[in-house]
């Protein structure tokens, strides 16, 4: 049992007196998991009954409906401990974003299917969510942000002055096959640079991303970045004679070659017409680690190398150099890079790729805008939260609230209502119970929603007072706070 000290302050014309209240230590907030089961809901067409209705799907024969409680595969619910920790997340790629001077932009959902469809066979367009809507347009969920971003460059054309430094965090729909970390749907943050054509700008949005883990606890010895350039592959295209129109298509293939068996890369390789030998110094290119390996194979330094080399120079001057390594493997599987390409990994190898991202100078010509250089990365909410987990590093989040206030008796519920909004208006955050309830079941409730104040509202024993108003700090026991209204 402890002692609490009561304030003494004036509520319109009644005198609050000091109070003595003992109670019960609180134990901590104990969570629960929701049990999965089917649940009963009644479906009433015609109206009948509020209570427990529900709109109708469009048939529906039955009075009444069992439905699954459990969301469509591979979606997620977000309950409150759930939000807690999305919106932890979310403050840090928004507050990193911000720290760097990125605006933030976002753009619908739904978007038409041909900002989608590309032509070289990206995994991306089989994973489509597309359907007609009731106007007979084509449209899509979106799987991804760029486009999006592409589409809304070309819209503003010449009212936006150029460097644009942007961010977006949103959901993204990809009918995916469901793996540790890969979701059906996930949310994406996204930082671009759409005008900067020097490698400054993929140098500094990896610093970003660095900045955004050593934040949350990442360090480079969890996590890496390998880093390539396209450009490798349009120097040998150039070398080996290869058409230029089968760039995307083979950065496609090349992309799965950790993910199939090296002879299906090959057949696969053979399809676009590329000869057997070129095939073979290709496989050779992208097994290279090294960029004076690069530099030997490609027969001496061309812009893929200058490139790198500026960016691993660069690296030093954010200091991040420890976090990033060459690896011509990088190539990855969107059609539309065109330069630097990077990917963050996790160094236990446990994990797919926390993030991704690179140069794309030609999309918006693609979509029929003026070419602007332009790069950027996608970085998921799914696979973080599954390293923070394996790092034992998730945050303890829970409930907060500053005041749960509380009237001791049924007829005081108007008196403390009027509290409660007198401490919302000085922006105090207040849980107001909506019924008068026991003091053990207030004291219960506060532990559980962590209130740092109950404000009791309660009449007064001995007083003529008619109302008393009691408040105490959980955390240290003093009175920190006054009430004057
Ligand atoms: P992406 O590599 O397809 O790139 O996706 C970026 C990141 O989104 C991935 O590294 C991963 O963290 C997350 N992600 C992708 N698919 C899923 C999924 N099914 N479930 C969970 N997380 C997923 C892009 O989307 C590019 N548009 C990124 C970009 C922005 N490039 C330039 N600007």
């Amino acid at each position: 049992m402890r002692a609490i000290h009561i304030v003494t302050t004036r509520l319109s014309s009644s005198f609050i007196r000091p109070v003595l209240l003992d109670f019960v230590s609180c134990s901590p907030l104990r969570q629960f998991s929701t049990p999965r089961r089917f649940i009963c809901a009644a479906s009433k067409v015609n109206g009948g009954s509020r209570s427990g209705s529900i709109v109708a799907p469009l048939v529906v024969n039955e009075e009444f409906q069992n439905i699954d409680v459990n969301p469509p595969k591979g979606t997620r619910d977000f309950p409150p401990e759930d939000m807690r920790l999305r919106n932890w997340l979310f403050n840090h790629f928004k507050e990193v974003s911000r720290l760097f001077g990125y605006e933030e932009v976002d753009f619908p959902v739904l978007e038409t299917e041909a900002l989608f469809i590309r032509k070289a066979g990206e995994e991306i367009r089989d994973q489509l969510y597309c359907f007609e809507d009731r106007g007979n347009r084509r449209v899509a969920l979106r799987p991804e942000l760029t486009p999006s971003l592409a589409r809304l460059v070309i819209q503003k054309g010449k009212s936006v002055s150029l460097p644009l430094k942007w961010f977006a965090v949103g959901q993204c729909w990809r009918y995916e096959r469901m793996t540790r970390g890969r979701r059906r749907e996930h949310y994406q943050w996204n930082m671009d640079i759409i005008g900067m054509p020097e490698v400054t700008a993929e140098a500094e949005l990896i610093s970003s991303i660095v900045t955004f883990f050593k934040r949350i606890g990442i360090t480079a010895s969890d996590v890496g970045f390998k880093v390539s350039s396209r450009k490798v592959l349009q120097e040998f295209f150039k070398k080996y004679g290869v058409p230029e129109d089968l760039f995307g298509r083979v950065c496609i293939i090349i992309d799965k070659i950790e993910k199939i068996p090296i002879d299906e890369i090959k057949k696969e390789l053979g399809f676009t017409g590329i000869s057997d030998d070129a095939i073979e110094q290709l496989l050779q290119v992208f097994s290279v680690k090294s960029l004076d390996d690069l530099e030997d194979i490609l027969g001496g330094a061309g812009e893929a190398i200058a490139d790198l080399k500026q960016l691993f120079s660069l690296a030093e001057k954010f200091g991040y150099s420890e976090w990033i390594q060459f690896d011509a493997s990088v190539v990855r599987g969107l059609a539309y890079y065109t330069g630097i390409v990077f990917e963050g990994f996790d160094r236990e190898g446990k994990l797919r790729a926390i993030c991704g991202g690179g140069r794309y100078d030609r999309l918006l010509s693609t979509y029929g805008g003026d070419d602007i250089p332009a790069c950027g990365f996608g970085f998921g909410d799914a696979v973080i939260v599954e390293l923070l987990k394996e790092k034992d590093l998730l945050p303890e989040l829970g409930q907060e609230v500053e005041n749960i206030v509380c009237a001791l008796d049924k007829d005081l519920q108007g008196a403390a209502t009027t509290i409660a909004t007198a401490l919302k208006d000085k922006g105090q955050t207040v849980d107001l119970v909506l019924e008068s309830k026991p003091l053990k079941w207030v004291f219960k409730r506060a532990a559980r929603v962590n209130a740092r104040r109950p404000v009791l509202v309660g009449k007064l024993v001995r007083s003529v007072s008619r109302f008393c108003l009691q408040v105490s700090n959980f955390k240290s026991n003093l009175m920190t706070w006054s009430c004057s209204i």
